[in-house]
């Protein structure tokens, strides 16, 4: 097993609310890990404290084995986490492929190139992006989006527009704030075999969703949060029939 993310100990709180607690966490390469737990248990602050949005109180990060605890966000976005929004980010009055355009990614830096090999390989830079962002548009049966403006298009294509721009990013880990969220018919179809591909080109996926069956379709194994506490590990049978958790979260 190739270790991309390692979560040691890691701790935060927002005054009285304690978010992370004692969290420690791994996602292998190929993996997609389900992160399942009720409204407000920090899963989408991990995601953030992962990502490099918010500083931990205290614990430790590393990524492909290297200390990133202290990196920036940005930083964070070019070693290779690539996350997706909760409460979608899209630049509504842009369109599509613009959307994407603008996703960080690893890119040689304009300055850089300009200053070595002049205009034309910012030119040619710019132009695999595009290429790159057209592929993955083709991908998710998109490319007749490209020109549309966000806010012209469904809910549902929206969704995929924001995970398209995610995967700009090919970076080794990828993050999923509710991919499913409001997403049903073929785009539901179309996010899951995504998120398989990903996988199984050899990244590290981590995927926070409420619908269930979703999680038991994609993941090997999941964690159960509540309270910023990782409360259970293990296949999503094993946390379905855990009795704590049936009584904190599914209700029953
Ligand atoms: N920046 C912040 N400042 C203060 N409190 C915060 C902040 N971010 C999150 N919280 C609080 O921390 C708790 C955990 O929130 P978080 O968004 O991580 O939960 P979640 O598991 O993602 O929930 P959901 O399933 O509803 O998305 C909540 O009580 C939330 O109100
Ligand atoms: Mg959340």
């Amino acid at each position: 097993m190739t270790e991309v993310l390692r979560v040691e100990r890691l701790n935060k709180r927002f005054g009285g609310i304690v978010v992370s607690d004692n969290v420690d966490l791994t996602i292998a390469r190929g993996e997609i890990l389900g992160l399942i737990g009720p409204n407000g248990a920090g899963k989408t602050s991990l995601f953030n404290l992962i990502s490099g949005v918010l500083r931990p109180d205290s614990g430790r990060i590393f990524l492909n084995g290297e200390p990133i605890d202290r990196s920036k966000l940005f930083r964070r976005a070019r070693m290779g986490i690539a996350r997706t929004w909760q409460h979608m980010l899209l630049f509504r009055t842009m369109t599509v492929i613009d959307n994407l355009l603008v996703a960080p990614r690893a890119y040689p830096g304009e300055s850089i190139l300009r200053v070595t090999f002049g205009l034309g390989a910012v030119r040619a830079a710019d132009r695999q992006a595009r290429d790159r962002a057209m592929a993955i548009l083709t991908r998710m049966g998109l490319e007749h989006t490209a020109e549309s403006m966000v806010t012209d298009l469904p809910f549902g294509q929206q969704k995929l527009i924001g995970l398209a721009r995610t995967l700009m990013n090919d970076g080794p880990l990828l993050l999923l704030d509710e991919p499913m969220a409001g997403v049903e018919g073929a785009a539901y179809e179309t996010i899951k075999t995504v998120v398989r591909e990903e996988a199984a080109s050899g990244r590290a996926v981590c995927v926070v969703e409420h619908n269930v069956s979703f999680i038991r379709d994609l993941c090997s194994r999941a964690v159960f949060m509540a309270n910023g506490k990782i409360l259970q590990d293990g296949t999503v049978e094993e946390l379905i029939s855990s009795s704590v958790l049936t009584e904190l979260y599914f209700g029953v």
